[in-house]
């Protein structure tokens, strides 16, 4: 959560690039933005609440000239070979602050990247910005980063949380410091300032002052005394620095500066970065640490992510289904010579043969993607699995054999508790992959091996191709454990291939859903129910519809009825069914009946031909026939459109839901 860029050079203006940089990583918070820079002596102070786009309009009052902009996005590999609290003073300049300072200072620092020609500090130009995600202080201006300190010379921007930041408050309030917001952030320019009195430099002041922090960080700075020089700082939040001739950028992640560099810089936890045009140069503050992290190429392009006629990207992305199921079985599932290969894992094909255990981890719709890998890999390869939450994996103490293998899977590769959970097994000794679709991720670069989910990006915060990709990924993994021996090998891999135009078909019916939506979106509440596959679904579809249209919904086991949700029914409180084709069905059929009686409205999807469930169904979609281990990816794109039609249907921000981000990279 929270977006952070920066630059520093002689070829682009600063505040381009950091609006630029903000937009495209406004899916990691969206709730307040804010820039500093520095040109030509001229420092420029603007903040503002809502989106990057009022930002944008508060910088285009104070003078500078229309901003270009771009949408983030990237394809190829990693380590998968394939105080006060202020409201708003709103308008025009307000938060804007512009002074002329004195360039004098000196270039320092040893060579971790070094690019280009001599950059003095008039031509150059310098700046950071951050879009917000609010964790500590409500969403006003004062509240927005920067953050600076009183004399403004000193302006820091963070993503995530300082765990200790009253304490150091408190000290540095006593020894006479004053401030103006109610975030964590705001320490950290104040304790700058304070070490910085030791007269021993700026760089050696912010390393003592990153030296106080606790918890999870990613930081940049700008000191005006320093105009040629943005600092950097990492602690378990991802940032990276792009190396350019005679440029340096900064960016939470590479998708906001790879159409400048594909030369990059992954800073590594504990490592402080003082770079320049020219020099960047990374010490680790870990002093068991000897080696610093290095250049890097990314090895693949940054690709646009277009609305077209879409109204939202949601709905695009909704609609990429059937491109999404082929990309992740193109060259993997071969069913004409009954062979499925996942190139990510052949590193580890002798590992893989010994495990006897897997714990699947990971938050949200990866976490519910995992639970359905629990039935794939248990049923097709015969391997336990347990699939625990990452917020909840990491801090359990539990004997882990060295037979274990855990798969963390994570769309954005950079959640902070799955980042956590594999870093918690890092000692263990045991096998740790990933099922990840961002590439060049955090969660790419700690896992011994894994399956990247080729989804290309999702811009929507409510992820729903990158679901369809990890199931997908989930069944792959299992038939390629099974080694061919189940008795599902053969028909799996060819249904995978007829997946996708199944998923068009469902596709298709977004007109129809959009109706059954317009019928249903008064409700307040909502079940969704389903046996076996179909139970992770129906969690899945819960949480779809609460985050983008904010109705209570509650997933739940369609046997698990009767043990108490069955209570809750009445004609006020809608269930949606999924009961397609399977062994189970007659079961859950009797369920729906049980709730029929009690006068709730059911909403059914159904395999097509089932002709019994119209009769106790308020309203069916039907969806085609499938394997009983692939509904999952067809019932899911029904929930998916559901959701979609409702919160367009109540008027809401459907890619931009409240109070949610995309990247969630605090605990
Ligand atoms: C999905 O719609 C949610 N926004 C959220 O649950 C998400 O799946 C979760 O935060 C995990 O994200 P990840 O896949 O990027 O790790």
């Amino acid at each position: 959560m929270c977006g952070i860029v920066g630059y520093i050079g002689t070829k682009d203006s600063s505040t381009d690039f950091v609006l630029a940089g903000l937009k495209a990583l406004e899916y990691r918070g969206y709730d307040s933005a804010g820039l500093v820079t520095i040109d030509n002596g001229r420092l420029k102070y603007l903040r503002d609440v809502g989106r990057v786009a009022n930002l944008e309009k508060l910088v285009k009052r104070n003078g500078h000239p229309a901003v270009a902009t771009r949408d983030n996005g990237l394809s190829g590999e990693g380590n998968f070979s394939e105080s006060s609290g202020q409201s708003r003073t709103s308008g025009t300049a307000a938060g804007a602050a512009q002074q002329k300072i004195d360039l004098s200072a000196k270039s320092t620092g040893g060579v971790a990247s070094s690019a280009g020609q001599q950059a003095s500090a008039a031509n150059v130009s310098c700046g950071i910005g951050h879009t917000r995600w609010a964790t500590h202080g409500s969403v006003t201006e004062f509240n927005a980063h920067p953050h600076a300190n009183s004399s403004r010379s000193i302006f820091v921007v963070c993503n995530g949380i300082i765990e200790n930041y009253q304490d150091l408050k408190a000290d540095l309030i006593k020894k006479g410091y004053k401030f103006k917001s109610e975030t964590d952030t705001e320490v950290i320019p104040h304790l700058i300032d304070h070490y910085l009195k030791t007269g021993d430099g700026f760089f050696a002041a912010f390393k003592t002052a990153i030296a106080d922090l606790r918890g999870a960080y990613a930081i940049a700075a700008v000191y005006t005394e320093e105009p040629e020089k943005i600092y950097a700082a990492r602690l378990s939040s991802p940032i990276v620095i792009g190396v350019g001739n005679g440029e340096h950028f900064l960016a939470s992640d590479p998708s906001a500066l790879i159409h400048k560099t594909k030369k990059v810089i992954f800073l590594n936890d504990f490592e402080v970065a003082e770079i320049s045009a020219n020099k960047a140069h990374i010490e680790s503050l870990d002093k068991t640490r000897k080696e610093i992290t290095q250049v890097v190429e990314l090895d693949y392009d940054h690709e646009e992510s277009e609305l077209g006629t879409f109204p939202h990207f949601m709905l695009k992305e909704i609609h990429e289904a059937p491109m999404t199921i082929k990309s992740a079985i193109r060259g993997r599932v071969k069913p004409d010579i009954k062979t499925i290969k996942l190139g990510g894992l052949e590193s580890v094909k002798q590992q893989l043969t010994l495990i006897d255990r897997i714990i699947i981890t990971a938050c949200g719709t990866s976490y519910y993607a995992g639970l359905i890998g629990e039935y794939l890999i248990e049923e097709i390869a015969g391997i336990p699995v347990e699939v625990q939450l990452a917020s909840e994996f990491k801090y359990r103490k539990e004997p882990l054999s060295r037979g274990t293998a855990v798969i963390a899977i994570s769309q954005s590769g950079e959640t902070a508790d799955t980042v956590a959970a594999i870093k918690k097994v890092e000692d263990y000794g045991i096998l740790k992959l990933g099922i990840v679709n961002a590439v060049g991720s955090t969660l790419t670069r700690i896992t011994d091996a894994g399956v990247y989910c080729h989804a290309g990006p999702e811009q929507s915060v409510a992820t729903t191709k990158a679901f369809l990709a990890q199931v997908t990924i989930l069944t792959e993994i299992a038939l390629h454990l099974s080694d061919g021996k189940s008795k599902l090998f053969t028909p799996l891999l060819k249904e995978l291939t007829n997946l996708p135009d199944k998923a068009q078909k469902v596709v298709e019916l977004a007109p129809a859903i959009e109706i059954l939506a317009k019928k249903y979106a008064h409700y307040r509440d909502f079940l969704f129910i389903g046996r076996n596959y179909l139970y992770p679904c129906a969690l899945e579809g819960a949480l779809k519809l609460k985050e983008i249209s904010y109705i209570h919904a509650e997933g739940c086991s369609a046997g698990e009825m009767k043990h108490g949700p069955l209570a809750m029914i009445d004609e006020n409180f809608p269930t949606f069914a999924l009961a397609c084709d399977s062994s189970l069905l007659d079961k859950t059929m009797s369920n729906i009946e049980e709730i029929k009686a009690r006068k709730g409205p059911i909403i059914a999807t159904a395999t097509v031909g089932n002709k019994k469930i119209k009769s106790i169904a308020d309203d069916v979609i039907y969806l085609p026939k499938t394997a009983e281990q692939l509904q999952p990816i067809l019932s899911v794109i029904a929930m998916q459109l559901f959701a979609y039609y409702i919160a367009v249907e109540k008027g809401l921000d459907v890619d931009r839901p409240r109070n949610l981000a995309k990247s969630v990279t605090v605990e």
